[in-house]
């Protein structure tokens, strides 16, 4: 079958391999799935880099976000049976045509999902759920709280700002172009900040923010805009660099926490999963948790497939056709 392997840590574009695997049958308890679109998310590249080598174990395939097709089961399945579509989590393993899994460890789509919609419906959504219960377990209500959201231009933030309007709080969306500014003006309602990374703009405060940049920038925004008591909720890290010690120290009145979904996975148990992937099935439903698709290439063109990721004009996600 057609695979990729990571078998040494560096940039993606040279270090992912299009390789020929052996397909494996499922064992008890197991399925193998056939599966058709994978997601290309930041977290899918980020380990390929060697960010997190300590716990990465080489070689390894990446993708962390798909959906596929069950092709066979293992002795003592019972919740699924060939021709169920399902979305495997709790492993990377999704840039390849097969993939053996727990039963357990997959989630029927409802036949109102599309394989589009399927393929964004796990990573983004649920991080963006936790980020919002984060965020009441630390105010109760967040009526009126304003809530900064950084690189909002992405998909999580289109989607998080959509969610803290929902909530009766004032998202600001903090985008880094006027280009993104005008795109998630088009996709969410709410206050948009244009603010690149060497400067914050002044008059800004807010209650909490949600943080997917990190470095210098998140530094500036703790110390210049967040009101005393605040919440700063980091839970990405798209400079590349860590949120600055000093500027945490500084601010001994702000909680700080980091937010990452695989821990919860991995500790939620299987009803709480359920829960929340019905609710990204209904928020895709309604547009809440849509994603812009720029294009999806077949796994075959992986490499023009992680140009493309790498282009800063990249207008929306990009998926995998593991098919072909
Ligand atoms: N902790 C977790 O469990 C978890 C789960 C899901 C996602 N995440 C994180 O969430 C972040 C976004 O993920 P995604 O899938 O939504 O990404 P995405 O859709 O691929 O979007 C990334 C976008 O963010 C903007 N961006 C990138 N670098 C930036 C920077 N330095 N400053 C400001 N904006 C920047 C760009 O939009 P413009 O070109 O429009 O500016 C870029 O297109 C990633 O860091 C990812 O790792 C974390």
């Amino acid at each position: 079958m057609r695979s990729t392997l990571v078998s040494q840590f560096g940039d993606p574009r040279q270090v992912i391999a299009l390789v020929d695997a052996e397909r494996i049958p499922p064992g008890p308890g197991e399925v193998e799935i056939a599966l058709c679109l994978s997601a290309i998310n930041p977290s899918d590249l980020i380990p390929v880099t060697g960010a997190y080598s300590a716990r990465t174990t080489l070689p390894f395939v990446p993708g962390f976000e798909g959906v596929g097709i069950v092709a066979r089961v293992g002795t003592g399945v019972t919740t699924l049976k060939p021709g169920d579509r399902v979305i495997p989590i709790g492993t990377s393993g999704l840039w390849q045509e097969y993939l053996v899994r727990p039963a357990e460890w997959c989630f029927a789509v409802p036949d109102d999902i599309d394989d589009h919609q399927a393929a964004t419906s796990y990573v983004n959504p649920l991080t963006a759920i936790r980020l919002i219960e984060a965020l009441k377990s630390h105010f109760g209500s967040l009526t009126s709280r304003r809530i900064g959201v950084t690189a909002a231009g992405s998909a999580i933030g289109a989607m998080l700002v959509k969610l803290i309007a929902g909530e009766g709080a004032g998202p600001v969306g903090i985008v880094r172009s006027e280009r993104s500014a005008a795109r998630l003006a088009s996709d969410a309602a709410g206050e948009i900040v244009v603010a690149d990374e060497s400067r914050v703009p002044s008059g800004l405060a807010f209650d909490a923010i949600v943080d997917a940049i990190g470095g210098p920038f998140a530094g500036e925004l703790i110390g210049q805009t967040l009101q005393p008591g605040a919440a700063f909720i980091q839970y990405g890290a798209l400079s590349g660099v860590p949120v600055p010690i000093p500027a945490i120290q500084a601010r001994p009145d702000v909680r700080f926490s980091f937010l990452w979904l695989r821990t919860w996975v991995h500790t939620a148990g299987r009803p709480a999963m359920e829960e929340a992937f019905a609710q990204s099935f209904a928020g895709l439903r309604t547009g809440l948790f849509s994603s812009r698709v720029a294009h999806i290439y077949p796994l075959s063109r992986l490499d023009e497939a992680l140009a493309h990721q790498a282009d800063p004009q990249r207008d929306g996600k990009l998926l995998l056709d593991t098919r072909c």
